[in-house]
């Protein structure tokens, strides 16, 4: 069976104070919910992972990073490392949102080259991707997240698959309040799953996660984590909210 996920990618919001009481106000909500099979992630900013970790320990909320550099060390300033992350018991780290993509340029090259980064340090990366509006509009989608995914997995090896959670995020949804509907949805991701099971087989495409993310809310998240190849989802505004939070966990 594969893992559900619902994994919180707070941006950059929340103080290290702010950060703590919602993560306690997460556990509160949470705490009496059955989350067998079910992982909860939340995603705060590099500086507040430290005081994170320590929050969230023995909760049943993982904490995880937002960005890495593909570097080991060196002459990168405002950079952080796979091992700066994992010395604070963080080792899940999200690469590729379309905002780092966008606003910070990262290529499928740099993607590919963090991917990689990520799989050598023993962590697992939440890989996001998605296609623009205009990509959409012309029915280009398939093609652009098909092309994303060959430029940045398609040279890693099957087993890399079990340090890896995908997550389909089309650009048009994203802090727009504009959901992909559950039928546009399913369609990306069992596009999403076939290309998976065509290159690396049907284990690994049977077995890896693939999370939507998009204006995810309380009010549509049952809809969308109802459809058969959605299996979970990558939450941004609505995770700021403990109440939304744990709504949209129980709606997986
Ligand atoms: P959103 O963001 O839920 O605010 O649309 C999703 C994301 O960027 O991961």
């Amino acid at each position: 069976m594969r893992t559900k996920i619902v994994a919180g990618n707070w941006k950059m919001n929340k103080n290290e104070e702010e950060s703590n009481q919602l993560i306690k106000a997460i556990q509160n909500e949470i705490s009496t919910v059955n989350l067998s099979n079910t992982r909860v992630i939340v995603c705060p900013p590099f500086v507040n992972l430290s005081a994170a970790s320590k929050t969230a320990k023995d909760s049943k909320i993982e904490v995880a990073a937002q960005n890495m550099h593909e570097a080991k060390n060196g002459a990168y300033t405002g950079e952080i490392s796979a091992d700066m992350l994992n010395s604070l018991g963080v080792s899940t780290v999200i690469i590729g949102h379309s905002e780092r993509r966008e606003y910070f340029n990262e290529t499928d090259e740099v993607l590919s080259a963090k991917l990689k980064a990520v799989l050598e340090n023993n962590m697992e990366a939440i890989f996001c991707f998605g296609e623009k509006l205009s990509e959409r509009k012309t029915d280009n989608h398939l093609l652009e997240v098909g092309n994303q995914l060959r430029n940045t997995l398609f040279d890693l090896k099957a087993e890399d698959f079990k340090n890896i959670i995908l997550a389909y995020e089309p650009v048009w949804a994203i802090g727009t309040g504009e959901t992909a509907s559950p039928e546009q949805a399913q369609e990306m991701h069992s596009f999403v799953r076939n290309v998976v099971a065509k290159n690396f087989g049907d284990e690994v495409a049977n077995n890896i996660s693939i999370l939507y993310g998009g204006s995810v809310k309380p009010s549509n998240a049952k809809e969308i984590f109802s459809q058969k190849d959605v299996d979970g989802g990558l939450i941004g505004g609505a995770s700021l909210n403990a109440n939304d939070f744990a709504a949209i966990i129980k709606a997986i």
